[in-house]
């Protein structure tokens, strides 16, 4: 084999290997806004998984992760994991994380049973990305049972669960342009092109410090749909460095060999 050749072929076959990586770092959501995630972050895991209990446990279940995972994974001891993170009395650290709310209370009550969130991030094309935009995109709407919106899922039945900490926003509208569809979804039938909150009904969070409590929680449920990624990613950048030390190894022996042949 010529030295051109066998380059080629190993720089193919290096490509192969990196690929996947590149691939997943263009992914974005089309319009969406990235949440900028960092599954290695514990703190922000951390701060996701406490979040997630108090905010949203009460009607979401997490029905493939358990109390004693969670706790490895994101570096908390039993007793931590304990004392913040399981509410329910009746909870057992080597349960999974289930909710104390009936499924048939929950359909008369908000209209549809709350879905279980383990793999939520993995089923949106957007990945966590969709539950960070669908956390900031809650808005008043009178016509709706519960008197919220969503642009990132419009007619959703559940209600602004951190309005306290975000405010209440208010849809800003524009009136439509010709039959053209409207982008971020529809208001008394003009397009929505934004929000504001106004200063009598502003959250106890500014606008950054909420885009913090929506990454943590996105990331928590990032996490929740692949706990194994957390250590995966890690081990990634060994095995890619391990592969180029191979490669150079092997490229070597191949030169020993073949010197007296030539
Ligand atoms: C009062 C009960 C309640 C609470 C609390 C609640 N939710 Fe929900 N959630 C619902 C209901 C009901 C739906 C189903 C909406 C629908 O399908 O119309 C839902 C849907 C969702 C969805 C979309 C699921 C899908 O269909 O893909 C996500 C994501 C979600 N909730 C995240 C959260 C997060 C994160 C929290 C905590 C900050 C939270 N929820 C708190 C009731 C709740």
């Amino acid at each position: 084999m010529t030295k051109l050749r066998t380059f080629v072929l190993r720089a193919f076959a290096l490509s192969l290997l990196v690929s996947p990586l590149l691939a997943l770092a263009g992914e974005e959501g089309a319009a969406m806004e990235s949440a900028q995630i960092d599954l290695t972050d514990k703190a922000s895991l951390q701060r996701g998984a406490e979040l997630y209990m108090n905010y949203c446990s009460g009607c979401h279940s997490l029905s493939y992760q358990r109390y004693s995972r969670m706790g490895e994974d994101l570096g908390l001891t039993e007793e931590e994991v304990k004392q913040n993170l399981m509410l329910s009395p009746e909870a057992k650290i080597g349960e999974t994380m289930n909710t104390g709310m009936d499924p048939a209370k929950a359909t008369l009550w908000l209209g549809k049973a709350p879905p279980d969130l383990s793999v939520e991030a993995r089923t949106k094309e957007e990945g966590a990305d969709w539950i960070y935009n669908y956390l900031k995109s809650f808005y008043v709407d009178e016509a709706r049972p519960l008197g919220w919106n969503n642009t990132v899922f419009p007619g959703a039945s559940m209600p602004h669960v951190l309005w306290e900490m975000q405010g209440v926003q208010h849809a800003v509208t524009e009136p439509r342009h010709g039959d053209e569809p409207c982008a971020k979804g529809e208001f008394q039938s003009q397009c929505i092109v934004g929000f504001q909150i106004p200063e009598s009904q502003k959250g106890t969070l500014d606008a950054e410090q909420y885009d913090r409590v929506a990454r943590d929680l996105s990331a928590f449920l990032a996490y929740t749909g692949e706990p194994s990624a957390t250590h995966r990613e890690s081990i990634g950048v060994w095995v890619v460095l391990f592969l180029a030390f191979f490669t150079l190894l092997a490229y070597l022996l191949k030169a020993e060999y073949w010197r007296d042949v030539h």
